[in-house]
């Protein structure tokens, strides 16, 4: 029955389908349920770290994080130690997780997306880490604050020095932005590129202001929509890569869909959709038994169907 459950995306192969989405857990250390619970990581495939720079950065300034009605904004702004304190210092506490670990990392400029995987790899000596996540919703600061992944040739041109920077038994795993019209113009480029795997979505660009200072609510002014307000932003995504990218259809590219899953059947539906896995993040805010209460549900769909949960993707593509 374990088997059920079980994912291959490529060289990356997860015991489940569920994995933290990047930044909603730390480096695991920010959150108590997942060193103290054995139950919430069996429930999960993989663990993604938060977002990892070459050099420390502060993050924005407070509020960072507002409730909305069906989510949450976030402008966190990346605050963490650098490269070097990372793999010193925070790695090797991700092995008691007994996870594949995967390393969500952003930069600013393709240049140090290079520099910074190189780095990763290098020094990556009890060979921890599964996966580079690359995040491309950061600014290019080069470009004057234009998002690295609405750029196609700045995509593919960043997962190719990625790609070239680690080594094999790393997959590198893009993760795209939905703060375009056309997800598959990215989502082609980012394999043109030579990317393992696909993930999407991330947040989707908001604000909100307080209508008593008349000023925005979040320090940096804008931020990011997360949580299931944007459920059906991320299956959108996903169906449409699936549809019309032969190499997502044919699971050579694999997809993890990400964005707004807050119970069972939403992970069923992203992968009905065309994901392979997926990754969740403001849901858990919510709920600490969330990663165990929807291994429990889809544990009991591929049951009641009698296929495994691999079997199940992208069926919502066929045909009658
Ligand atoms: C507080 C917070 C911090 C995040 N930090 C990162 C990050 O460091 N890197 C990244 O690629 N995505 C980051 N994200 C985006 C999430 O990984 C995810 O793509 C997004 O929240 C949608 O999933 P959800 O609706 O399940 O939260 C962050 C999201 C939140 C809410």
């Amino acid at each position: 029955m374990e088997n059920m459950l079980q994912v291959s995306l490529n060289n990356l192969k997860l015991k489940t389908p569920l994995m933290t989405a990047s930044g909603t857990s730390g480096h695991g250390n920010e959150i108590d349920v997942l060193e103290n619970s054995p139950e919430v990581r069996s429930s999960l495939g993989a663990f993604i770290t938060k977002g990892v720079t070459l050099k420390a950065k502060e993050g924005n300034p407070e509020f960072r994080i507002v409730e909305t009605d069906s989510g949450i904004l976030n402008a966190i702004g990346l605050p963490n130690e650098g490269a070097e304190f990372f793999v010193k210092t925070e790695l090797s506490g991700l092995l008691s997780f007994e996870l594949p670990v995967i390393v969500n990392i952003s930069a600013d400029s393709i240049e140090e997306f290079g520099v910074l995987s190189s780095y990763l790899c290098d020094n990556d000596i009890n060979q921890i880490i599964s996966a580079i996540e690359v995040n491309l919703s950061c600014p290019n600061i080069k470009k004057g604050g234009i998002a690295f992944g609405t750029d196609p040739a700045i995509v593919e041109r960043i997962v190719n020095i990625v790609k070239k920077n680690v080594d094999d038994r790393i997959s590198v795993i893009t993760k795209l932005t939905p703060n375009i019209t056309d997800i598959t113009i990215p989502a082609r480029a980012a394999i043109n590129g030579g990317t393992d795997i696909l993930a999407m979505i991330n947040t989707l660009r908001g604000t909100a202001i307080d209508i008593y200072t008349a000023r925005p609510l979040l320090g940096n002014k804008t931020g990011g929509l997360s949580g299931p307000a944007i459920k059906p932003v991320g299956l959108y995504m996903v169906y449409e890569c699936f549809s019309k990218i032969s190499e997502c259809s044919s699971r050579q590219i694999p997809i993890i869909g990400i964005g707004g899953i807050s119970r069972w059947e939403d992970v069923i539906e992203y992968i009905m959709a065309g994901a392979s896995a997926v990754g969740i993040g403001t849901a858990w805010f919510v709920n600490p038994d969330l990663f165990p209460d929807i291994y429990k549900g889809i544990k009991e769909f591929v049951k009641q169907k009698g296929v495994p949960i691999s079997e199940l993707t992208g069926i919502a593509h066929q045909d009658g």
